[in-house]
């Protein structure tokens, strides 16, 4: 299949009307976790991002009953009874979701001022080397959550999560747009990455079992979203 990467906007402004549409349109596992969200923006993004989900896979013949399990040791969701894999990320105005054949993962998080303190903490020695080479803080910045979003990538495509020491691999993304990945542990498996170009704020990374990923990502409103899904019910 042709991989999937969608992402939405527009997910910091909660409106209320999308709000009760996406409520009423999402599973009743997900409209629990969305009502213990203190912030309505958080709980906003969450049902945006099973909507979304479900969309995808509607639109990919998926019946619409599929049922999302949790792997009880890493947490990783994934779909019962069906070979296809998915994973989906929300940060600040952004939702984000890929479906693929074989194990995959997307992050995107919004560019924030950061400094080398944590990044000693999260990177490892090769990355650092790359990271400290910038010469003003927005080039640090930016490449800081280039590096971040491809290792959150990374992580959750194997499914592992923390558990995975962020140290253990390195990913460095050159200027040409070449992506290297580097085993510090031989149990790791080898991946493939693409950065993708969203908004001047935010970076968005997919890492994949695939060589081949698409050249750009399919973005739109949640009014877009909330027309589309109306538009499939009604056919
Ligand atoms: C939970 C984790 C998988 C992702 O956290 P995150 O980046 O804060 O959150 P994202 O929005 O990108 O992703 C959340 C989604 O990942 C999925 N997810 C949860 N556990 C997962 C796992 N083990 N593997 C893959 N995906 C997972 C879920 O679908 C979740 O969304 P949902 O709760 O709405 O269903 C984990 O990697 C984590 O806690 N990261 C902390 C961030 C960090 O310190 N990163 C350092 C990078 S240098």
């Amino acid at each position: 299949m042709e991989k999937i990467i969608k992402a939405v906007c527009g997910a910091e402004t909660v409106e209320d009307s999308l709000f009760y549409f996406l409520y009423n349109n999402c599973s009743e596992q997900r409209r629990i976790r969305a009502s213990k969200f203190y912030r309505k923006e958080d709980a906003y993004r969450s049902l945006i991002a099973e909507s979304l989900l479900m969309y995808c896979l509607n639109h990919e013949g998926i019946a619409g009953d599929v049922n999302i399990c949790i792997d009880s040791e890493t947490g990783k969701p994934f779909l019962e009874n069906s070979s296809l894999h998915f994973n989906i990320t929300h940060s600040g105005d952004w939702v984000g979701c890929v479906i693929d054949d074989s194990e995959t993962g997307i992050d995107i998080e919004k560019i924030r001022e950061m400094d080398k303190g944590i990044a000693n903490r999260f990177f490892s020695d090769s990355e650092k080397k790359m990271l400290f080479g910038c010469n003003n803080k927005e080039r640090f910045n930016d490449l800081f959550f280039k590096m971040w979003v491809l290792k959150e990538s990374y992580i959750k495509a194997i499914g592992k999560g923390l558990s995975c020491p962020l140290n253990s691999f390195s990913v460095l993304p050159y200027d040409n747009h070449k992506i290297d990945l580097v085993l510090h542990k031989e149990t790791l498996p080898h991946k493939y990455f693409r950065l993708y170009d969203i908004s001047s704020t935010y970076k968005c990374a997919i890492c994949s079992s695939d060589e081949k990923l698409p050249d750009s990502v399919d973005i739109m409103s949640v009014e877009d979203l909330v027309e589309l899904i109306r538009n499939k019910e009604n056919n």
